[in-house]
């Protein structure tokens, strides 16, 4: 069997780690498969792929492709830039040049099931894909506000054999925009249980952050996400300001800028602006990119999930209950499917400072209750979301599709 995986990105954001999770556990089960990367940019992405022996393959996007970003995709109906949008991005000479090489590509490495994870490369592989070789999308994000994405992803769809989506609530949203009359399947997704363990190395939180180290008690809070605005850093922001001041807290924003597309993600230094007038500037560190999340969140005593808006799946969830720590999480969309509340984590309304502010305070005063929600989150990912589980799903699936 020959795989050949598309992926829009080349940085690491979560659906990317997905897909080098997958890859680890199908050669871990099925070491005889070739298994193809076909990627828009070099980067993380490539190189890890490659060292875990998949080829891989670059092909750049054109920049009308690249610059399509999150914002310009919730255009609303009616509004004369869908038009102008459907009109334009995927019939432009660039993008049927993009097609056609990626069709060659495709061709040259004659895949029997072609895997495609994240919007572009569902359209573009619909568009590019030899007849006969089966189409998976892997779809790891809602459409639903995505109105021109959602439109061309329904007259794709007739290319599609299969959908995998990372949660029960992104399948719904699936039938709820393209339809149900491609066979479906919830795979959630599956982590490094080794990586993500209670035991390892930690990092100094404080000196990446240039703060001053924090007194032996203090509790240690951090956000760990990337910069996307619905990420809810300023919810977390405010839910420090509500806070009381005495108590022996210091909260960390972990993690850095990482989307090509514009207007798309909050930076840096707006959330210093933000802190300050908050008046939680001297609360709260900013370590900017950190290389190892698993050794980041050892570092913290609770770990905050504060997504603004229903979270597909929320892989921080599951990697900060796999390394022992108490998560607080925005429990709506895909990560409620993650978690008890109160028995292996605690769940607030997303965007609720108030509520948030709440669990953090009872976490902080309650080591009794860090230890038990650590023990039993890291008794779930052990049973739910260890990465082995990917391989025994998709193989068969893969086997079905090609059959
Ligand atoms: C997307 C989703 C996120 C999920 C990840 C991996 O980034 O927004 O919720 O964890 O994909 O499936």
């Amino acid at each position: 069997m020959r795989i050949a995986f598309l992926s829009p990105s080349g940085r690491m954001g979560g659906s990317e780690a997905v897909l080098l999770d997958i890859i680890t556990s199908i050669r871990e089960t099925e070491p005889g498969w070739k298994l193809d990367l076909i990627v828009s940019e070099s980067g993380p992405l490539a190189a890890r792929a490659k060292a875990l022996g998949a080829s891989t393959t670059i092909l750049p996007f054109p920049d009308s492709i690249a610059r399509l970003g999150d914002s310009s995709l919730n255009t609303s109906p009616g509004s004369g830039r869908l038009n102008l949008l459907r009109h334009s991005i995927f019939a432009t000479p660039a993008a049927s040049a993009y097609v056609s090489r990626l069709r060659k590509a495709l061709r040259e490495l004659q895949p029997d099931v072609i895997h495609t994870n994240g919007f572009k490369m569902h359209l573009l592989g619909a568009l590019a894909k030899p007849r006969t070789v089966p189409l998976v999308w892997h779809i790891h994000d809602y459409l639903q506000s995505r109105v021109f994405m959602a439109g061309l992803m329904k007259l794709a769809r007739a290319r599609c054999a299969a959908i995998v989506v990372n949660s029960d609530s992104v399948g719904q949203d699936v039938v709820a925009t393209i339809g149900n009359g491609i066979p479906q399947q919830t795979i959630h997704n599956g982590i490094d249980t080794s990586v993500f363990s209670p035991e390892g190395e930690r990092l100094d939180l404080d000196s990446l952050a240039g703060l001053a180290p924090a007194k032996p008690d203090t509790i240690r809070v951090g956000l760990v996400a990337t910069f996307a605005h619905w990420k809810g850093h300023e919810v977390f922001l405010k839910a420090l300001a509500l806070i009381d001041p005495e108590l022996p807290l210091r909260a960390y924003i972990i993690g850095d800028e990482l989307y090509q597309t514009e207007g798309s993600q909050v930076s840096i230094a707006e959330l210093k602006a933000r802190a300050q007038r908050l008046g939680v500037e001297n609360r709260v560190g900013f370590t900017g990119f950190v290389a190892e999340p698993a050794a980041a969140m050892r570092s913290l005593d609770i770990v905050v999930h504060a997504s603004t808006q229903p979270e597909p799946f929320g892989l921080v969830i599951v990697e900060a209950m796999a390394c022992g720590r108490a998560a607080v999480v925005s429990a709506a969309g895909g990560a409620r499917e993650l978690i008890e509340d109160g028995v292996n984590a605690l769940g607030h309304e997303p965007g609720n400072a108030e509520q948030l502010a709440a669990c953090i305070t009872r976490l902080a005063k309650d080591p009794e209750l860090r230890a038990r929600l650590a023990r039993a989150g890291r008794a779930t990912v052990a049973q739910r979301f260890d990465r082995r589980r990917l391989a025994r799903e998709l193989v068969p699936l893969y086997e079905r599709v090609r059959a």
